[in-house]
């Protein structure tokens, strides 16, 4: 049987930045669930579907064929055959992910390949319901989160640190708006795994939160 950490939280708690490093000291694979609805998501923003139309988002992502493969320990996102990594990180895209993934449909045709993923090799696999549904026998589950101003305020970092225009009060709008959005939809919501182990990371370090989770997997495995 293959070991499995599920690692949820809401947007901005450093999710993919700490399950990438701990992948790398545990000699595991990384799987970063959010990049899968993002490659939903770009797909049906390139056949110019309103997310509105649930009927057709549903129809439309019927011709989206989507694998992961690995290329020197990251992950690829392959949409019918084409890398599309460099294409993922947008508002645009993230806007479109946070519309579409409420959908029953869209979740159950990316889940069965989160699980087909974590049966065949030792994960860390992050998203929002990792640990509630899609790996509910993992050996260990971590809830990491942070307050929504540090969230704000390392986004904030992120962004002007690209040249980037932003205001800080923005973003803290907008994260609350997409933790409720997460927390409060009917399919799947972000909440904490009843077996999950909080982490709160407002005021620890990258190191300190790796530290920690290898520490608890220690603790579970
Ligand atoms: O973590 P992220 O920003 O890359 O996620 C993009 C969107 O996908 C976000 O709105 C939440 C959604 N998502 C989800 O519903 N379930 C997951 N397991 C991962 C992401």
């Amino acid at each position: 049987m293959s070991y499995n950490i599920a690692v949820d939280g809401p947007a901005g708690a450093g999710k993919s930045t700490i399950a990438r490093a701990v992948a790398k000291r545990m000699n595991l694979i990384y799987v970063d669930t959010g990049a899968m609805y993002r490659a939903l998501a770009l797909y049906v923003i390139r056949c110019g579907v309103d997310p509105a139309d649930t009927k057709k988002v549903i129809e439309t992502c019927g011709g989206a064929d989507i694998t992961i493969r690995y290329e020197g320990g990251e992950q690829v996102v392959v949409l019918n055959g084409e890398n599309v990594n460099g294409f993922l990180r947008t508002e645009e895209v993230g806007g479109m992910a946070s519309s579409i993934s409420p959908i029953p449909q869209v979740r159950a045709k990316l889940v069965e390949l989160q699980r087909r993923l974590a049966a065949g090799s030792d994960c860390i696999m992050d998203g929002r319901d990792i640990g509630t549904c899609v790996l509910p026998g993992a050996q260990t589950k971590i809830y990491l989160t942070a307050d929504s101003l540090v969230r704000a305020k390392r986004r904030y970092a992120e962004l002007c640190a690209r040249g980037e225009e932003c205001d800080l009060e923005q973003i803290r709008a907008d994260i609350e708006k997409r933790d409720y959005m997460d927390m409060h939809r009917e399919t799947s919501p972000l909440r904490q795994a009843e077996d999950a182990v909080l982490v709160d990371t407002s005021d620890m370090t990258p190191e300190e939160v790796i530290e920690r989770i290898v520490r608890i997997c220690g603790q579970g495995a």
